[in-house]
């Protein structure tokens, strides 16, 4: 192969490779990017040719690493780094990065691959929530079948025997079995969650935005303040509206528990194209974000959020989230979350199933 050949076989390789490839110069400064590259960062070679490897990956530490690579002369991996990127939030990617040292003695370059491994870590980590979801039903499920039955008998039994008292003293006895046998068979309905099947039809998923906005609107105190951002194109969903808006309900409970006297909730509507849910992958699929500016999910719950009895809260039951994730997973979408202090973000996703004529308005 002539040197020719050689260099426009390389240039096609790197063009379609889907790993992110950048060339730096001895300043960082960037001397090449590949579409890959252009693609994740959103950005023009053109224009970024030159410039600073900050201007491109904002993010002092990953700079810090880089330089350290053309100090020490050896490589540097990290996996599943978190960019902070300038026109949203963040990416996580692998990256390596390799000084590539010119033979005579020239300047170094720095050669940098990035893989993105959102996607796959999402996929992941959903088919988890979706997993935990579906395990702790199967098991409250044949626990609360377990306890019911002989709970019935138990009151039954308390029933017949208060009857035959006849000291009131005595009765006092009977009414405890009984109530705290109701509290009991109470706590295990609301551990099932709806047992009703939804009734869907297709609804705008602002019906059930407002109405929690009204209602959580009438309880709050004054120092917290609801915030609409909505997105008013979204096509209809199918899907079951009080069970969104129970769904909806607990996480902005949830949202005003967290932020105390004052505070800011956010709902936010947006609708998401070719998203995957689990592993299915959808068209177009409705997402709304519940956004609070509390101290953030405990560390120690992270884990185990959507199991039910969870609670950090001292009147808690632990059981708004897990019953949350059902409804929503009955729906056929699921609850993500990502905290930190300042911003918590509880988010329900759910598919959009395109009519033909909501289909060509998506592609318009
Ligand atoms: N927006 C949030 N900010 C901070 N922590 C939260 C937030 N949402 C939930 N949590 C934490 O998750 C826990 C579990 O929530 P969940 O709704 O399942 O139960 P609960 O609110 O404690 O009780 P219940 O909803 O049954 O009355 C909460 O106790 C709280 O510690
Ligand atoms: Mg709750």
């Amino acid at each position: 192969m002539t040197i020719d050949k050689q260099g426009a076989s390389l240039q096609r390789i790197l063009e379609n490779m889907h790993t992110s490839v950048l060339l730096l110069d001895s300043a960082l400064r960037l001397r090449f990017i590949n579409p890959a590259g252009e693609m994740l960062f959103a950005l023009s070679a053109q224009r970024f040719i030159g410039q600073p490897v900050d201007n491109v990956l904002f993010d002092r530490d990953a700079t810090l690493a880089l330089q350290q690579v053309l100090q020490t002369g050896s490589p540097f991996t990290e996996r599943e780094l978190v960019l902070n990127l300038g026109y949203r939030d963040k990416v996580t990617v692998d990256l390596t990065a390799i000084p590539l040292y010119d033979g005579g003695g020239g300047e170094t370059e720095l050669l940098v691959e990035m893989k993105q491994v959102d996607r796959q870590l999402r996929i992941t980590r959903e088919e988890g929530l979706l997993a935990q979801s579906h395990a702790t039903r199967a098991l409250v499920r044949g626990l609360a079948h377990e306890i019911k039955n002989p709970l019935g008998g138990l009151r039954g039994a308390a029933q017949l025997l208060e009857r035959e008292l006849h000291n009131e003293e005595l009765k006092e006895y009977t009414h405890i079995i009984i109530s705290e046998a109701d509290r009991l068979h109470a706590l295990m309905n609301r551990m099932l969650g709806p047992n009703a099947l939804p009734h869907k039809r297709q609804i705008n998923i602002h019906q059930a935005v407002e109405r929690v906005r009204q209602v959580v609107g009438a309880e709050i105190s004054q120092g917290i303040s609801l915030v609409r951002d909505y997105d008013p194109s979204i096509p209809d969903v199918y899907a079951d509206l009080d069970q969104l808006i129970q769904a909806l309900m607990n996480l902005v409970r949830n949202a005003v528990q967290a932020l105390g006297d004052e505070g800011e909730i956010t709902l936010r509507t947006r609708a998401l194209r070719q998203y995957t849910i689990g592993t299915v992958l959808h068209k177009l699929v409705a997402r709304v974000d519940v956004i609070d500016n509390g101290p953030g999910i405990a560390p120690d719950m992270r884990e185990n959020l959507f199991l039910p009895m969870v609670t950090g809260r001292v009147e808690g039951t632990g059981l708004g989230l897990p019953i949350a994730q059902s409804l929503v997973n009955a729906n056929g979408g699921l609850i993500e979350w990502e905290s930190r202090p300042g911003q918590t973000v509880f988010t329900v996703l759910l598919p959009i199933e395109l009519k033909r004529e909501n289909l060509q308005e998506a592609q318009a």
